[in-house]
C-alpha cells in the first residue's frame, strides 16, 4: 500500500517536529498537522520563523524548507482526517487530575476524542497511528471505538512510539537509534499496514533500524525507555548525595562507572533532577498500571524514581536557604534558566518552577533569565501550582532579558539549566556587581568551580563536596 496522505493530529513538540522531518524525506506525501488549538496552528503558518510555536535547533530551516510544499498546518480536522490514508495521533497525555487513578494514570481523554473524530469523519479505510505515548493494551480501546462508532470502514491500528528527546529532536528524527512498529502481523490487513508504516520510514531510516513488535510490546517498550532514562538519572542524582557527604566526586563517580561498556557513558549527569512533560508522568503511568495488576512491588520500585527526583530539588533549594545563613527573605537570588533542559522553550515540569516556588514561600526575591522562555510562560507555569496569587507571584519574581541586569544586585545566582551560553559570561562583571559574599548554586554542573572561586564567589556544585 503506498500512502499518499497524511493526517497528524496534534501539533507539539512531537507533532510538528516529526512530521516536518517525514515531510522534507518523502516529498511524494502530502502532510497534514492539524491541532484544537488555533494560536498553535497560526503560530506554525507564521512567516516569521521565530514565531513558530517550538524551539528546536534547526526546525525552522525544515519548515521554510517544506512548510506549503507537501506540509500543512490546519484547524481542519475533519477535511485532513478524511483525506488521508494514515493518521497519527500526537495528543497529549498527561497525568490524571481527577477521579480514579488521579496523580498516577495517563489522562486519555483526548486520544478517546480523537478517536471518535476518526470514526465518524471516515469514508474510507485508513491506518491508525498511536504516536502519544500510551499505557499498554490503549490500542484495544481505540480499536473499539473505531470499530463500534465508525461508519463500517476499516480500521488498521499500529503502535509506533517517538523517542526524540527536546533540544536534539531534529537530529533524533533524522538519524534515530531505532524506529519502533508495533502491529497485528497474525493477519494480512495488519501486514499491509505495518509495511505501509516501514515503506514511509525507509525514505530514510536504514531498514535494520527499523523494529517490529506486537502492538503490547510496543507501547510498553516506550514506558520502559523513559523509566530506564529516568531512573539513570534518580540513581546519579542518588548518588550525588552521598559524594556531597563524602568527599567523593560525582562527576569522577561518574566518568568511572561510565566508561564500563556495559553500564555506558550517557545520561549520567548529576542535576537539580529532571524535568520533562515526559519521564515522571510516564513513570507514575506504569506504576499506575503495576498497581492496577497487583503488582506492588513493582509499583514500589518504579516510584522511587520519582520520590527521589523530588528529593533533589527539594535539596537543592533547601542548600540555598541554608547556606544564606537560614534566610532569603528579602533576599534576590537569580535563576539562570528556566526550561526543563538546554535547546528548547518546554519548560513542562522545570526543575526551576519547583526551587522557584520554595524560595518564594521562604519570601525570596527572584529574578530570572532564560534565553528562550517566555515571560508569559514563566508566570503560567507559577500560577498554575496555586501556591499564592498571581499578582503576588509578579511582585515576587520577575523576569530580565538581559543576564547581568537579571545578576545585578543579588546575593546567589541558582543555574537551572545548563544552556551554553553561561559559560561564557563575564562572571567577573557579574560578580562586581552582586552582594558579598556572592554565591552561585550550580543545578548542573556548568560552571568552572576553580576558576569562580578565584573570582571570589563561593560555589556549590550537585554532587560535590565543599
Ligand atoms: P503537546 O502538548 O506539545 O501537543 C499535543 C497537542 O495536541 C496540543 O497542541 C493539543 O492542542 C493537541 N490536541 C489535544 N487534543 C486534540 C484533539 N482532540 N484534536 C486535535 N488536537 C488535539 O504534547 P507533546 O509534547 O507533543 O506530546 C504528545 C505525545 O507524545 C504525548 O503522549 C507524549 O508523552 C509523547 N512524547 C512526547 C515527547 C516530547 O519530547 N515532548 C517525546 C516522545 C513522546
Ligand atoms: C526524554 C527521552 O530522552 C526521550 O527519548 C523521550 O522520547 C522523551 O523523554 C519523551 O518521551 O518525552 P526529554 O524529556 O525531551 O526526552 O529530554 P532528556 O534529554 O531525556 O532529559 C530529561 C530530563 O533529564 C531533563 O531535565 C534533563 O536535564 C535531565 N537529565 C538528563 C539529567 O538531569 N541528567 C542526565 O544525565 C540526563
Amino acid at each position: 500500500m503506498n500512502i499518499k496522505r497524511i493526517c497528524c493530529i496534534g501539533a507539539g513538540y512531537v507533532g510538528g517536529p516529526t512530521m516536518t522531518v517525514i515531510a522534507q524525506k518523502c516529498p511524494h506525501i502530502k502532510l497534514t498537522v492539524v491541532d484544537i488549538n488555533e494560536s498553535r496552528i497560526a503560530a506554525w503558518n507564521s512567516k516569521d520563523l521565530n514565531k513558530l510555536p517550538i524551539f528546536e535547533p534547526g526546525l525552522d530551516k525544515i519548515v521554510e524548507e517544506v512548510r506549503g510544499r507537501n506540509l500543512f498546518f490546519s484547524t481542519d480536522i475533519d477535511e485532513a482526517i478524511n483525506e488521508a490514508d494514515m493518521i497519527f495521533i500526537s495528543v497529549n497525555t498527561p497525568t490524571k487530575n481527577y477521579g480514579k487513578g488521579k496523580g498516577m494514570a495517563s489522562d486519555l481523554k483526548y486520544i478517546e476524542l480523537c478517536a471518535r473524530q476518526i470514526a465518524k469523519v471516515s469514508r474510507q479505510n485508513k491506518i491508525v497511528v498511536e504516536k502519544s505515548t500510551l499505557p499498554v493494551r490503549t490500542a484495544s480501546a481505540i480499536k473499539s471505538i473505531l470499530d463500534n462508532t465508525g461508519n463500517g470502514v476499516h480500521f488498521q491500528i499500529l503502535s509506533n512510539p517517538e523517542f526524540l528527546a527536546e533540544g536534539t529532536a531534529i537530529q533524533d528524527l533524522l538519524k534515530p537509534d531505532r524506529v519502533l512498529i508495533g502491529g497485528d502481523a497474525s493477519t494480512k490487513e495488519g501486514e499491509v499496514a505495518i509495511q505501509a508504516l516501514i515503506d514511509v520510514y525507509l525514505n530514510w531510516v536504514p531498514k535494520e533500524q527499523i523494529l517490529t513488535t506486537n502492538v503490547w510490546s510496543s507501547e510498553l517498550s516506550k514506558l520502559t525507555a523513559n523509566a530506564f532514562l529516568a531512573q539513570r538519572v534518580s540513581s546519579i542524582n542518588a548518588m550525588s548525595e552521598i559524594c556531597e557527604k563524602t568527599g567523593a566526586d560525582i562527576r569522577e563517580v561518574s566518568k568511572a562507572i561510565g566508561m564500563d561498556s556495559r553500564i555506558g557513558s550517557k545520561f549520567l549527569n548529576a542535576s537539580v533532577g529532571f524535568g520533562g512533560s515526559c519521564f515522571q508522568k510516564d513513570i507514575l503511568n506504569l506504576v499506575y498500571i503495576a498497581k492496577s495488576y497487583g503488582l506492588n512491588e513493582v509499583a514500589d520500585y518504579w516510584e522511587q524514581v520519582v520520590i527521589m527526583n523530588e528529593h533533589q530539588k527539594k535539596r537543592f533549594s533547601d542548600n540555598i536557604v541554608s547556606t544564606l545563613y537560614n534566610t532569603v527573605s528579602g533576599k534576590k537570588i537569580t535563576f539562570l534558566g528556566w526550561a526543563f533542559k538546554k535547546n528548547t522553550n518546554d519548560t513542562r515540569e522545570s526543575a526551576a518552577i519547583r526551587v522557584a516556588d520554595d524560595l518564594l514561600n521562604e519570601r525570596a526575591e527572584i529574578s530570572v533569565y532564560d534565553p528562550k522562555v517566555t515571560e508569559e510562560r514563566i508566570y503560567e507555569d507559577l500560577n498554575y501550582l496555586g501556591t499564592r496569587s498571581s499578582i503576588e507571584n509578579k511582585r515576587l519574581l520577575t523576569i530580565n532579558k538581559d543576564p547581568y541586569r537579571a545578576c545585578k544586585n543579588s546575593h546567589a545566582i541558582a543555574i537551572l539549566t545548563e544552556w551554553d551560553e553561561f559559560k561564557n559570561y563575564d562572571w567577573k562583571n557579574i560578580y562586581k556587581n552582586m552582594e558579598k559574599p556572592a554565591f552561585v548554586f550550580d543545578g548542573r554542573g556548568l560552571l568552572n568551580k576553580e576558576e569562580l572561586e578565584i573570582i571570589g564567589f563561593i560555589y556549590y556544585n550537585i554532587g560535590t563536596g565543599n
